[in-house]
């Protein structure tokens, strides 16, 4: 399956693609992720990213496509994919359109994660992700092992501002690509308030998983 996790930020997508990637047996490709990546290995494309991305701002449209199209090339999508963080502009959604038409693919499903804007600073803010095993924590939600805290890492733009910041970003460039899917029949839609394993089962439901 070929699939894309959309939901502002601090939805719970990449917590979700966690058990989604499990139950497709797909890579899960969070553009987030792979951004974070290149900052931390310094390389060119990281040193322009960090800046947009410790502000909120979103990565210019280029950079990203070219970044996530090349990964979708890998032979370990050959069976199908799912995508959490892209598209996240009509550009993007209509630029991996064109990078799979060219292979003869298409997108299966887009499963969107709503959660009121009231909830989701709390959320960004409290959040702790775990390098060694790359697990997402939050400290009063889904707190961690006691054990683990001391080497836990706080994402540089899961400050207030910048998570206002993204808030906006979202509200307007990432919805508008809401209805250009919806148009095409490939939107399903799931709460994410609530328990993280009710959350799945719901996912798993509305997928027919
Ligand atoms: P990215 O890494 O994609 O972040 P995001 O979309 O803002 O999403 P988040 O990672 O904040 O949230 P999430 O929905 O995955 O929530 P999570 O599961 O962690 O992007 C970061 C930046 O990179 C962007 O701002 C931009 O600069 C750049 N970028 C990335 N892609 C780009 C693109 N395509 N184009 C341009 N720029 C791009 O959960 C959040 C917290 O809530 C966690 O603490 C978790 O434990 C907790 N939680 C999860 N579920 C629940 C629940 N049900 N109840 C209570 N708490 C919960």
């Amino acid at each position: 399956m070929r699939m894309i996790l959309v939901g502002p930020p601090g939805a719970g997508k990449g917590t979700q693609a966690a058990a989604l990637k499990e139950k497709l047996g797909v890579p899960h490709i969070s553009s987030g992720d792979m951004l974070r990546e290149a900052i931390e290995e310094g390389t060119a494309l990281g040193k322009e990213a960090a800046g947009f991305m410790s502000r909120g701002d979103l990565v210019p449209d280029e950079t990203v496509i070219g970044l996530v199209c090349e990964r979708l090339l890998k032979a370990d999508c050959a069976r199908g994919f799912l995508l959490d963080g892209f598209p996240r502009t009509r550009r993007q959604a209509e630029a991996l359109d064109v990078a799979l038409e060219a292979k003869g693919l298409k997108i299966d499903a887009v499963l969107m994660i709503d959660v009121p804007e009231n909830l989701l600073i709390d959320r960004m803010t409290g959040r702790r992700l775990d390098p060694k095993t790359g697990r997402i924590y939050h400290m009063s939600f889904t707190p961690p092992p006691q054990d683990i805290v001391p080497r836990l890492v706080h994402r540089p733009d899961d400050t207030v501002d910048a998570a206002q910041v993204r808030l906006g970003k979202y509200r307007r460039d990432t919805q508008p690509i809401i209805p250009y899917y919806e148009e095409k029949g490939l939107l399903r839609r799931v709460s994410g308030v609530g328990e993280p394993p009710a959350i799945t089962r719901a996912i798993f439901a509305v997928l027919e998983l």
